[in-house]
């Protein structure tokens, strides 16, 4: 018999709702993504995005039963998103998912959003199990987690201030190519030369595998800034290139270190940033060279999704892990934290 999880996730801006059999197996996922209604204001607008997913989890959960060509009783566990991320926004998945379980008798199991990130690279890859280095660069967060085992992780490093995607999408913004700025930047950053200008890799001296993305954010404001006064023209695709190649230089150089320093031979990358081609395209020639495995999660699984959620949920509930009906939001969950059990 096999185990089949309804996940449903509502971190941020997208209203996604899977059908997860057995953990690896998606059989359903819909994403309904509200990415047009907040490029108008430049990047996420938390209460738009709550209301917006008011209006679409009923629909997402329905449409996802119903590709899965299943209903709700036919599910072993109702999975969720409960943190961390815009705690409008987690509530809402929270609420459908609580009511859900509780009106179809179903155990309710609440995942954390960027262990989901990490679990997507189980759908992919039917093959990867624990231990392994995992790389999670999105929007909001970047962290190097060695994962001990399934439902056990041990973070390596962080960033100190801002996160990976956070610094392509204000860099994004300062070239004028708009919200969400990693894709674009990745785009144009294809036409532009990575070593046109010389922008800073940070280190940080006391925690080899923290990264720093603020100084480098600012430094390519500060050059956009200088040749406007000095009436030079702005190569757009080599600052592009050039920006994309610092935080990706930063990324593998970590990433291999920390992998190769707590003796893992298998590295994987999760998270929006994880779909950058030039991080994958240098990440596989580093991992070559050390002899390492690397894995990532198809771009549809990078971004945010509920199957990955089902991946993750899949887990903690063959663990064991129960959530209470009195489970809430938490915006600031961290990496492993088990507030509930
Ligand atoms: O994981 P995700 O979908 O949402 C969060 O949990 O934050 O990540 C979104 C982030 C955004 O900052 C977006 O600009 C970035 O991932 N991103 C990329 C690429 N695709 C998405 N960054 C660089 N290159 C890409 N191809
Ligand atoms: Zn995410």
């Amino acid at each position: 018999m096999s185990t089949k999880i309804l996940s449903i996730e509502s971190s941020c801006d997208e209203t996604a709702a899977a059908v997860v059999e057995d953990g690896r197996n998606v059989l359903s996922n819909t994403i309904y993504s509200q990415i047009d209604l907040h490029t108008l204001y430049g990047g996420v607008v938390p209460e738009i995005a709550s209301r917006k997913h008011v209006e679409k989890i009923n629909q997402v959960i329905k449409h996802s039963l119903s590709e899965a060509g299943a209903t709700l009783e036919d599910m072993d566990a109702v999975a969720v998103t409960y943190g961390p991320g815009l705690v409008g926004a987690l509530l809402v998945g929270v609420s459908a998912a609580k009511s859900l379980a509780y009106a179809a008798g179903k155990p309710l199991v609440g995942v954390n959003h960027i262990e989901g990130h990490i679990a997507a690279n189980y759908i992919e890859h039917k093959e990867l199990e624990p231990p392994f280095m995992c790389m999670v660069a999105s929007g909001g967060h970047s962290h190097l987690v060695l994962v001990k085992a399934y439902n056990e992780y041990e973070i390596i490093g962080r960033t100190r201030d801002d996160a990976a995607g956070e610094a392509f999408d204000k860099v994004a913004r300062a070239i004028g190519l708009g919200y969400p700025g990693g894709p674009k930047v990745d785009k144009l950053a294809r036409e532009g030369n990575p070593e046109a200008i010389s922008f800073p890799r940070a280190h940080v001296d006391e925690a080899p595998y923290d990264f720093s993305f603020s100084g480098l954010k600012s430094a390519v404001l500060n050059y956009l800034n200088s040749c406007e006064m000095k009436h030079i023209e702005i190569n757009r695709a080599d600052v592009a290139a050039s920006f994309q190649q610092a935080v990706v230089d930063v990324l593998v150089a970590n990433s291999i270190n920390a992998a190769k320093d707590h003796g893992i031979r298998k590295l994987a990358l999760a998270g929006g940033v994880a779909s950058n081609s030039r991080l994958r395209e240098c990440m596989k020639e580093a991992v070559e060279k050390e002899g390492l495995s690397f894995f990532y999660p198809s771009p549809i699984l990078c971004t945010d999704n509920a199957a990955m959620i089902g991946a993750a949920g899949y887990y903690a509930y063959m663990a064991g892990e129960r959530s209470p009906w009195s489970l809430n939001a938490m915006p600031n969950l961290k990496i492993g934290e088990r507030p509930y059990l």
